[in-house]
This record gives structure tokens, sequence and C-alpha cells, in this order.
């Protein structure tokens, strides 16, 4: 549903804020290049890119055989962190499986950069034994490995990525998502400036200062960062619609939402490029499943979208990926989303539900409580959708997942489900197989999870 701004009401300006930046002192990570024993190419050693650094580059075999292999020597024990530069000038990732002394740890994607001769880095991080280690790239697809120009490696220097962490998943897809960067900065403290400062054109970061409430929809323009203010910014009564732009390009953070009666709080329709991070989405539940509507609506082919870090609470419609069941044409081949870090406590459907949309990945997320009735449910997979369930903790869900089942008059979707943790709660249904995430992530244990999303979802946390 699309609703015009109507009233602009003037928000409340809070106290004195204060922007707190953190960065860890690091020594230099040391540089292993490719061409340099007792590095290993199984390939040859080639310089015909340019951009490389040293003498060369590895341009493995096209094959699961074709790896690299590098032994670097750790001060210490602990967590160590991995600089892998790489080329790929096709369109297709490189996914390899990254062994450390001898063991499979992840499963890291090398996604095409647009050019043999763009080097991109990709950080990685894992854990290492004092002295010498071995890190190796074994490719897991017939096309081998991306070109390979070097390993920095560093141990001890640089924590694990936490949150605020950088984005992840499709939104770094298809050209990434940036948001207001490279424009000005502009900081609001009234609704009616809030909504000037979002629909003007150009690149712009707006600053939400303090708990703003209006009613009626605010139409996101272009090319935007909205970014609450310390803990207890956001928007109350507001529709934020991200509307007919590809890319749109608009991040979402640290803002209290509140469900918004009769309408979607975050609505995305026929765009591209979200990154919703780290905000606390709450509403009631003490009216009908109806009396708010979505929380977070992808709709009309929405497209390359990033959900993590936020806490979703209290509310019936959490996430709808896609708005009806006749709507394939429009939207099959989109509706990529990824859903992470997200803290879902009472919200009693749809977290997410999706039609057609493959492959949605939803992984180290915290389901708490969803059991409001008998149709209480986490995750729905509909109408041949194909959805990757990953590492999700679910405590008290009535059903984890549906997918095999369909769900009310929708289709059965396509499901992968694997190490999910489930303690009293329904299963998570599984159905068929799914297409490969093409993108680099790091799923954490399932047994981090609880601990992680509780401490650093939501707004506050950055
Ligand atoms: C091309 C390119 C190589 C690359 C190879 C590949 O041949 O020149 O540098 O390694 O493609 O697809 O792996
Ligand atoms: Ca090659």
């Amino acid at each position: 549903m699309r609703v015009r701004p109507m009233i602009a009401c003037i928000g409340l300006l809070a106290g004195a804020l204060v922007a707190v930046a953190s960065s860890t002192a690091q020594a230099a990570p040391t540089r292993y290049e490719v061409e340099n024993s007792p590095a290993v190419c199984s390939g040859t050693i080639d310089s015909n890119w340019s951009g490389y650094s040293g003498s060369g580059f590895c341009n493995g075999t096209n094959a699961t055989s074709g790896y690299v292999q590098f032994t670097v020597n750790a001060s210490a024990s602990g967590t160590a962190t991995l600089g892998v530069r790489f080329a790929n000038g096709t369109t297709t990732a490189r996914p390899a499986n990254l062994v450390v002394n001898g063991s499979t740890v992840q499963a890291p994607s090398f996604e095409g950069t647009g050019a043999w001769s763009t080097w991109v880095t990709k950080t990685l991080s894992v854990s290492v034994n004092a002295g010498s280690n071995t890190i190796r790239l074994n490719p897991t697809t017939a096309g081998g490995l991306a070109n390979i120009d070097y390993l920095d490696f560093e141990v001890g220097g640089t924590p694990q990525p936490q949150p605020p962490g950088g984005i992840v998943g499709w939104a770094t897809q298809a050209g990434g998502t940036t948001g207001g960067a490279g424009g000005s900065t502009v900081t609001v403290s009234s609704w009616a400036d809030l909504r000037t400062q979002a629909q003007a054109s150009g690149a712009r970061t707006i600053l939400v200062n303090g708990m703003l409430s209006g009613s009626g929809t605010i139409e996101v323009s272009a090319n935007k960062t909205i970014r609450g203010v310390g803990a207890n910014s956001g928007i109350s009564g507001t529709t934020l619609n991200i509307e007919d732009m590809t890319p749109a390009n608009v991040i979402i953070q640290n803002m209290n939402i509140r469900g918004v009666p009769g309408n979607d709080a975050i609505q995305v329709e026929s765009a591209t490029h979200v990154w919703i991070d780290h905000n606390t989405l709450s509403s009631t539940i003490e009216n009908d499943p109806d009396f708010y509507d979505g929380m977070m609506d992808f709709t009309h082919a929405a497209d390359y979208i990033t959900v993590s870090w936020n806490v979703v609470r209290n509310h019936w419609k959490t996430s709808l990926v896609g708005h009806s069941d006749g709507n394939a044409g429009e939207d099959r081949g989109h509706l990529r989303i990824t859903y992470h870090h997200n803290w879902f406590d009472r919200t009693f459907e749809r977290s997410p539900r999706v039609r057609f949309g493959e492959t949605v990945h939803v992984f180290n997320n915290y389901y708490s409580n969803v059991n409001n009735n008998s149709d209480s449910y986490a995750i729905a997979s509909l109408m041949d959708a194909g959805l990757l369930v990953e590492g999700n903790v679910f405590e008290n869900v009535q059903q984890a997942c549906w997918s095999a089942s369909g769900y009310a008059d929708s289709d059965p979707g396509r499901l992968v489900a694997r190490n999910n943790s489930l303690t009293n709660s329904g299963p998570c249904e599984i159905n068929g197989t799914v297409a490969a995430i093409p993108y680099g992530y790091t799923a954490d244990g399932v047994g981090t999870v609880k601990s992680s999303v509780t401490a650093g979802a939501g707004a506050g946390k950055l």
C-alpha cells in the first residue's frame, strides 16, 4: 500500500550527543607473495594482467585441483587476519575452501571483480598455531580459483570483524551499497527536516537526532544514509518508502523504528541495493495481526538487500518478500536478500515469508518466543523460492520453517537448513536444493549466536 505524506509533526530534540570512533593500534601484516617459495601455485605464475604486486600472480589451473598454498609464520597462536588479494574477470564467483593446517575452516567466495586487472583484497579471520602454518585455497568449482596475487597475514593485530562490522551479503553485490558516502552530512531534529533531506536528490548522510514522529510516508530518494544519533533516535508513525530506483543505494542504520498502523514501516518496491543495519524495530501485539502492516517488506522485484544486526520485537507481519503468488513474472530472479545477526523476538509471522526469491540467505539470526498461537512461525519459503537457513538459533518457536508444506494458499518453496539450533521449537522443514551463495561470508558457529546477537544487535550498538 502506498500512502502519500500528510501531516508533519515536529519531533523532540535529544540532549547532547557524542560520536565515538574506535581504532585499534596495529602492527603491519606480513605479505607473502604467491610467486615466492615456499608458496605453491598449482598452475602458472603469470604477469599478463596489470596491477599485481611483486613479480606475478597465480593463475591456477581451471579445475578443482588448481590450488594455492602459503606457509606463514605466526608470532603467537590465536586469531589471525588474512588479506587475500585476487582478481576474477568473469561474472561468476570462484569459491574455494579455506584450509588451515589441513582443515577446511571456511568457504569464501571470490566474486567477479569486473576485470582480470582489477584486484580486490578479501579479509578473512582464522585461528592459527604459533609458528608455521599452511593456508591453502582449494577451489570447489570447475572454474578453479580466481587469480591470486598475495596473502597478507597478521596474528593478533586486528580483531575479528564485529558489529558494526562491514556490510555482508546481497547488498554488496552488483556494485554494492554505499548510501550517502561521498555526499554531505546533515543533522535533522524534526520530522519535517528529515523528510526534506531524505527526499532531496543527491548523495547525503542524514543524522537523525531524537525520536521524530510524523504521519505519512517519506519517499527516500537515491544515495542516502539515514542514521540515528546515539541509542534513542529514530522515527515513529512514518513509512520509509524506497521505490522505483535501481539502484536506490540506501542505508538505514541505528534507528529506532516503530510499526505504522495500517502501513509498512520500511517498504522497498522495485528498488535495489538497500542495507538495513543495527536498527530496533518494534510495535505491539495486542491488536489483531493486521493492525500494523509489514515491518520491512520487499516487493516488486526488490533486489540486493541486506538486513543485519537489527532487533525486531513485538510485531506480527515482520518481513514479507514478494507480495503475491501471482507475481512470478516480475519477481522471479530478484528478491535476493540476506538476513544475518538479527534478533527476532515475539515476531509471530514472516521473519521472513518469501515468494520466488533465490537465494534468500538467513544466517546467524536469533529467534525467541515466536509462539503466540498455533499459526506462529519464523521462516517460510514459498512459490519455489530458495532459502538457505544456516546457523540460526530458534528458542520457543512454534514452527521454525515452512517449505515443502507450503503455507496458507502459497505453494511450496525450497529450503536448505544447516547447523541450526532448535530448543522447544517446531521443525525447520527442508525441501530440495538452492542456488549457491555468490558472496563471501563467515557464518559464526551456532553456539555463539545468541550471545553475539543479543549483545550486538539493535540501535545504540554501533
Ligand atoms: C583468462 C585469464 C587468466 C585467468 C583465466 C581463468 O585466461 O587471462 O588470467 O586465470 O582466464 O578463467 O581462470
Ligand atoms: Ca585460471
